[in-house]
């Protein structure tokens, strides 16, 4: 039940036993889907413990628009200036997007005051910003829920450098685009998927983002930051959309033992980094093969093993739980231990490099394909070798599907050129996970 105050809104939640923090006043910056789904956390739970949360306003932009979580009047503000003469304890920044986030987190900041924020784009573009004057006040600057909203693991790692000395990272990151792959059928399309996702609160306000693999390509460069490899603009990634995968390529992966899913992948060397964001054949032996919907994994591999991390990535009722987890963590915390840590050597520049990969190729023809003995010779004279691909059925002889042996992108792309000019026929290629 929602239940309104005069000037602040009341609601308590459970925090750890050991914890006496009293009131913890928040301001809400932004109150859109994120920001509502937080205040009714703060609001519909019920009252027990000794930690007690309360809203002393929220930055709002458009004071007309109908929302689904009931503040009272004096709540709501469109002056910042207002909503830090409130002294908040906390603020949360769930603005969304770059300005005005960075400069009222930034100011924030500076006055001494703890930050979480939900906000990937704002983390991904200026994150090491934000913790070097994080680190100057003092003031505690968490983000848990800007990648993996409903999984808290980057805390953690911030507590454990030899954890965190990791040197390969594997994962799906983006809810959407895993459950639109997920739903995708010869019978359900794409844009159906998508009003699904929509409805379901999972995509980002402009969904291209997430289609098209910019939400994924801002998670990676916060992993990046916050495990000390370096900052890497997700722009300067290697991103690709899912908004080109046909439901025939999912049979054909499936055929072949695997299954598209959206990736996100890192592996550093001594002074390099490969990266990618992106569709990918993943085989059924991994373990992302089977993080179906709106479910988010993340594999590190760091020196003694791989840590899997998964659990819902996608909605604003997990993105609420994590950011209060954070908000009493910020409440309580010595920002100085929040900083990111981790044994491995930062890398000073982050140029992402070609990798020589396997791929996952699937042929379609408007009438027939030439016999696979003759695809295979064609991709041999470019020194391109198969290590499986799918038996042609007599009567479909116009679709076939191969995985290639490691090789690097140029030469693939010189050989489809030339197998699908010659063979007159479309390539769908996508990089593959090694088995
Ligand atoms: N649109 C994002 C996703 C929301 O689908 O993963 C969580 O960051």
């Amino acid at each position: 039940m929602v239940t309104a105050a005069a000037d602040t809104l009341e609601g308590a939640v459970r925090p750890a036993p050991a914890l006496s923090t009293g009131t913890i006043d928040i301001a809400l910056l932004g109150l859109g889907r994120v920001g509502s789904a937080v205040a009714r956390a703060v609001l519909d739970t019920p009252s027990s413990g000794s930690a007690r949360l309360r809203i002393t306003g929220a930055l709002i932009r458009y004071p007309e628009r109908r929302r689904d979580v009931r503040l009272p009047a004096s709540c709501l503000l469109t002056d910042a200036a207002e909503i830090f003469a409130r002294r908040p304890r906390v603020v949360v920044e769930v603005l969304g997007g770059i300005e005005p986030a960075r400069t009222l987190v930034r100011q924030a900041l500076e006055s001494g005051i703890p930050v979480v924020t939900a906000n990937k784009s704002l983390v991904a573009a200026h994150g090491d910003e934000l913790r070097r004057i994080a680190a100057r006040s003092g003031a505690p600057f968490l983000c848990e829920a800007t990648v993996i909203a409903g999984v808290p693991f980057l805390g953690t790692l911030s507590r454990r450098p030899r954890a965190a000395a990791v040197t390969c990272i594997r994962g799906i990151v983006n809810g959407t685009s895993n459950y639109l792959l997920t739903q995708m059928t010869a019978t359900r399309t794409l844009a159906a998927a998508l009003a699904e996702a929509a409805r379901l609160g999972l995509s980002e306000p402009d969904p291209r983002n997430d289609v098209l693999g910019v939400d994924a390509a801002e998670k990676l460069s916060v992993l990046l930051q916050h495990l000390g490899w370096g900052r890497v603009a997700p722009h300067a990634l290697d991103v690709r959309g899912i908004d080109g995968v046909q439901a025939s390529d999912i049979d054909a992966a499936r055929d072949l033992g695997g299954v598209i899913k959206p990736v996100i992948l890192a592996e550093r060397s001594v002074d390099a980094v490969t990266a990618f964001v992106g569709p990918a054949f993943v085989p059924l032996t991994d373990r992302l093969a089977s993080v179906d919907g709106s479910e988010n994994a993340l594999a590190l591999r760091n020196g003694y093993g791989e840590l899997f991390y998964s659990g819902p990535g996608a909605g604003p009722q997990a993105t609420a739980a994590t950011v209060l987890d954070d908000v009493f963590e910020a409440a309580t915390a010595d920002g100085g231990r929040l900083e990111s840590r981790s044994d491995a050597p930062r890398l000073s520049a982050i140029e992402p490099g070609a990798p020589v990969t396997a791929w996952f190729v699937r042929l379609t023809a408007a009438e027939k394909l030439p016999p696979a003995a003759d695809i295979a010779d064609l991709l041999g004279s470019f020194g391109i070798w198969l290590q499986r691909s799918s038996s042609l059925p007599a009567t479909r002889q116009d679709a076939c599907g191969f995985l290639t042996l490691p090789v690097e992108r140029a030469r693939l792309d010189s050989a489809i050129g030339a197998l699908t000019a010659a063979a007159r026929c479309h390539a769908s290629v996508y990089r593959a996970l090694e088995g």
